[in-house]
């Protein structure tokens, strides 16, 4: 699979529903949505305001990525606003399983994420409990980071380690991606790209989408 996910983190927030129906007319596939607390992450960005008017204007699912400390207290609420699909960080929690849980009760699609500094071996055992799993290429926290070229072989392995189990667990890759590099993460085995700063600091963001879709 080859899809692409916007993050509405690099939009420009002072014309939020025109950056949404540019969205929601381009060929994106979702719309990412960053959500950072300064605690899990030295970063704040937003929370279900943000989310309501996504709900309201958005034609494309919402891929809700949480970097919050107890995501445990919070995927419900999120559910509830709408996401289509709710993340969290496998770091940021000791047991992810009962979480997981409150997003599937809710009929949701779950994901769960690393850090590049996260042995990414931790997400094996999940592979079969989740929908997709997200490899941070770079450090949690900004848009506008460069892609941590390691993240290829780890692509590669994860998606030997899905395919050698027959699971159809999509592979979610975050951060730095550009027209430059997305062939060669899909060709690595990812699924879904998602893209902040490439798409929204371009002088034709519907053009940058279609160019990481088809490259
Ligand atoms: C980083 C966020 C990313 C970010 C990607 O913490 O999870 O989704 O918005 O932005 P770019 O594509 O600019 O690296
Ligand atoms: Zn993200």
């Amino acid at each position: 699979m080859r899809l692409i996910a916007p993050s509405i983190l690099s939009a420009d927030f002072s014309r939020l529903g025109e950056q949404i129906r540019m969205l929601n007319q381009s060929q994106a596939d979702w719309i990412h949505v960053d959500v950072m607390d300064g605690r899990f992450v030295p970063n704040i960005s937003f929370g279900f305001p943000v989310m309501e008017t996504l709900r309201q204007y958005a034609q494309k699912p919402l891929d809700v990525h949480l970097m919050i400390v107890h995501p445990e207290d919070y995927v419900e609420r999120f559910c509830d606003a709408g996401a289509w699909s709710v993340g969290f960080h496998l770091e940021a929690t000791d047991d992810p399983m009962p979480i997981l849980e409150k997003i599937k009760a809710k009929g949701v699609r779950t994901c769960l994420t690393v850090n590049p500094d996260i042995d990414y071996h931790r997400l094996f055992p999940y592979l079969d409990k989740v929908d997709m799993v997200l490899l941070m290429s770079v450090f949690a926290g900004f848009g506008g980071q460069k892609f941590i070229p390691e993240t290829i072989d780890k692509i590669k392995e994860v998606k030997k380690e899905i395919v050698s189990r027959g699971l159809h667990t999509l592979i979610e890759i975050d951060g730095g991606v550009t027209s430059a590099n997305a062939a060669q993460i899909f060709e690595a085995g990812a699924d879904v790209l998602v893209a902040g700063s490439s798409v929204f600091r371009s002088a034709n963001p519907e053009q940058a989408i279609i160019e990481i879709v088809e490259s």
